[in-house]
């Protein structure tokens, strides 16, 4: 966390004012209208966390039983169960070899009569490439959702990630690029769909007691709201400082035998949320298991592809077989006959290492050091 004195004195504002709600304060409001600039946008709309940006989302494209939603299975689970949440099914695509995001080609081979939507995920700073992804989804008639919950002020062909689909999702989790300690936001050029997110955020409700939808509490809260305004204001230093970081791994790191730097596509200026490495097991000698042991702040950064964990192995998101046995779907989805090849190899292979503003250059000294070692197959 990267929290100082400013953010303490907006708090203080907010519990003086003793307007705690979006629905009595400014702060939120505020930050929306900020948020939205920065990332280009006509509206914002923040919420409690990523997870329920999402759940949004899909919800306010009156995405539900019986529709399929494409979506990489090299993730945070919430990418996925969002999906679930809205009762709809998902469909996982394979991810690009070098970008390790959702590939255009493996997207194209999963479109269906039923598909609805495609959830490119940002990873860590480094985005889908959304020019693709948006020629695929205009040629089906289909919504592309960004996830961009790891990609805070990540540009994608000059844009930032979150303003090139119909609907982006952000989060504000301590590890984001920037921080509420719980929080998200929902970013849009769609006058309709900003409408519709705002009234599932609260209720469904435009006025006391009247329900138009159904709807949620997703508020977000003034004391969020004061903390990311400060945060925002302080952005680019701390994208400045990542991405120095990542640089300086980088290129320490560039002449390993059996280590790979993350790589940087030609239509993407990165906002790095983790420096992500890759490791050859064959000519390193040990498993990624081992790797990670070794490797001090290192984050395994997915164990395996979403598909093959419980929740789809057996398909047990809620009791009575909902979404896969609902009457609105009629085709049997088995995840245990999905294989996906680039996304297999990559889970044994891809990890991550922290790269926040207050990390020391000793401690990335320390890892370079330390992969150095097992690059030279040294005890
Ligand atoms: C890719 C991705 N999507 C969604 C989320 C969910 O965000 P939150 O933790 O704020 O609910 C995260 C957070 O870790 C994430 O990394």
């Amino acid at each position: 966390m990267n929290l100082s004195e400013e953010e303490q004195q907006e708090v203080l504002k907010v519990m003086k004012s003793q307007m705690l709600t979006l629905l009595h304060g400014e702060f939120v409001r505020k930050f929306e209208e900020e948020f939205a600039r920065y990332i280009g946008v006509k509206h914002a709309i923040a919420v409690n966390t990523g997870t329920a940006a999402l759940h949004m989302s899909i919800a306010a494209l009156n995405i539900g039983p019986g529709d399929e939603v494409i979506v990489p299975p090299f993730t945070f689970i919430a990418s996925a169960s969002s999906i679930l949440h809205n009762n709809a099914i998902p469909i996982f695509a394979d991810i690009d070899d070098k970008s390790y995001t959702l590939d255009p080609n493996s997207v194209t081979n999963k479109i269906t009569e039923k598909t609805k939507a495609i959830i490119p995920v940002h990873l860590a700073g480094i985005s889908a490439d959304m020019s693709e992804l948006m020629d695929i989804a205009s040629d089906n008639g289909i919504h592309v959702i960004e996830d961009a919950a790891q990609s805070i002020g990540t540009r994608c062909y000059n844009k930032k990630v979150g303003s090139i689909g119909h609907l982006g999702c952000f989060s504000f989790y301590p590890s984001k690029n920037i921080t509420t300690g719980e929080g998200g936001m929902v970013t849009t050029n769609d006058d309709e769909l900003a409408e519709q997110c705002r009234l599932l955020r609260h209720h469904g409700e435009p006025e006391w007691y009247v329900y138009n939808r159904l709807g949620y509490n997703y508020r977000m809260t003034e004391i969020q709201a004061a903390i990311g305004r400060v945060q925002l204001r302080k952005i680019e230093s701390f994208i400045s400082i990542r991405n120095k970081n990542a640089k300086y791994l980088s290129e320490a790191t560039s002449n390993l035998k059996g280590i790979t730097p993350p790589f940087v596509p030609d239509y993407c200026e990165p906002a790095f949320n983790y420096w992500i490495g890759r490791l050859d097991p064959d000519v390193l000698g040990i498993t990624k298991t081992q790797f990670l042991d070794r490797v001090p702040r290192s984050k395994v950064l997915y164990p395996k592809p979403l598909y093959k964990t419980k929740l789809f192995q057996k398909k047990n998101a809620y009791s009575k077989g909902c979404p896969w046995s609902c009457p609105f779907y009629d085709k049997e989805i088995n995840y245990n006959d999905v294989y996906l090849p680039i996304v297999e190899k990559a889970t044994q292979e891809i990890f991550a290492l922290d790269i926040h503003p207050k990390i020391s250059k000793e401690s990335l000294d320390e890892n370079i050091k330390i992969m150095k070692k097992i690059s030279e197959n040294k005890q």
